[in-house]
């Protein structure tokens, strides 16, 4: 692992596990850090022992959003060019399932990452918002479109146009996040489920992934159709053969991977 100047990265089991690393910042996502995620994001995704990863900052902040100090000068023409909202898009590319751990604020582009994970483990004191509309601006890594989807047009209308925050509670009863847990759990429950994931059939928790997020960017027909097409490929795998053979077999399965 390369070392990185914003972030913390450890390997547990067959998890990967990054941390946000800004604490006096709130873990504020300037530049550098938004980079680092993604090449870590990367690293564990192409290594062939991590199964699953975990994203998390800390107690009080998983991310208080963009870093306002470093964007508060730019122009138009820099925010376009510089990119720093493309890097935001590298973690779409990532194969393995991403669970974020967040507690504390979880806020603007904070919460567009969070969200651009594909499960959330919250512990009780998270706090969830978009208030790009107090500094003028909007949300621009996501955060109009995926928590539309994810909360409903009321909702999302309230809190991109009033700053509305959900508690952790609010995020689980909305479809933000996955379960909420005590303060102390909230790692320790996302490494538990990351660790399940990870021990299950890699092939089939990579199309499996990938054919969920397909049915927020495709028709239906078009999304069953793929999921198909995903389904019958897995009966070109040892792991299918291998998973129906141990069920007949009453035993556990031993996956490969291949
Ligand atoms: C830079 C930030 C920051 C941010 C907090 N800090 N959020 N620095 N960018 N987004 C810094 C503060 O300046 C302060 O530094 C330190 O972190 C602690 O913050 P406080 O404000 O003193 O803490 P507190 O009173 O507990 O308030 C917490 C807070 C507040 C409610 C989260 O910090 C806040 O409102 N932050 C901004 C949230 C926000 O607007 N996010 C959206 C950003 S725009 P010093 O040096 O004074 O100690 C965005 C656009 C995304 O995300 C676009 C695409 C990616």
């Amino acid at each position: 692992m390369p070392a990185y100047e914003t972030i913390l990265t450890e390997i547990q089991g067959r998890v990967g596990l990054i941390r946000l690393n800004r604490p006096r910042a709130l873990n504020a996502l300037n530049s550098v850090m938004v980079s680092e995620i993604m090449a870590a994001l990367e690293a564990f995704d192409a290594d062939d022992s991590i199964g699953a990863i975990v994203l998390t900052g800390n107690e009080r902040a998983f991310a208080a959003g963009a870093d306002i100090k470093e964007m508060s000068q730019a122009s138009a023409v820099e925010m376009l060019t510089n990119g720093y909202i493309d890097t935001f898009d590298r973690i779409r590319s990532i194969k393995k399932p991403v669970i974020a751990a967040v507690s504390g604020w979880c806020l603007g582009g904070g919460n567009e990452l969070a969200m651009s994970c594909d499960m959330v483990v919250a512990s009780e004191s998270a706090r969830f918002g978009q208030p790009e509309v107090n500094l003028g601006v909007i949300p621009g890594a996501g955060g109009t479109q995926r928590l539309t989807r994810a909360v409903g047009k009321v909702l999302a209308m309230e809190i991109v146009l009033n700053d509305r925050r959900l508690t952790a509670q609010e995020a689980l009863q909305f479809g933000l996040v996955n379960r909420v847990v005590p303060v102390e759990r909230y790692l320790e429950e996302a490494l538990e489920l990351a660790q399940q994931i990870a021990a299950r059939a890699p092939l089939a928790v990579r199309f499996g992934k990938e054919a969920v997020n397909h049915a927020f960017e495709t028709s239906l027909s078009d999304g069953l159709a793929d999921e198909r097409r995903a389904f019958y490929f897995c009966f070109a795998s040892e792991d299918q053969k291998e998973g129906m053979q141990a069920f007949l077999e009453k035993r556990a399965p031993v996956w490969k991977g291949q």
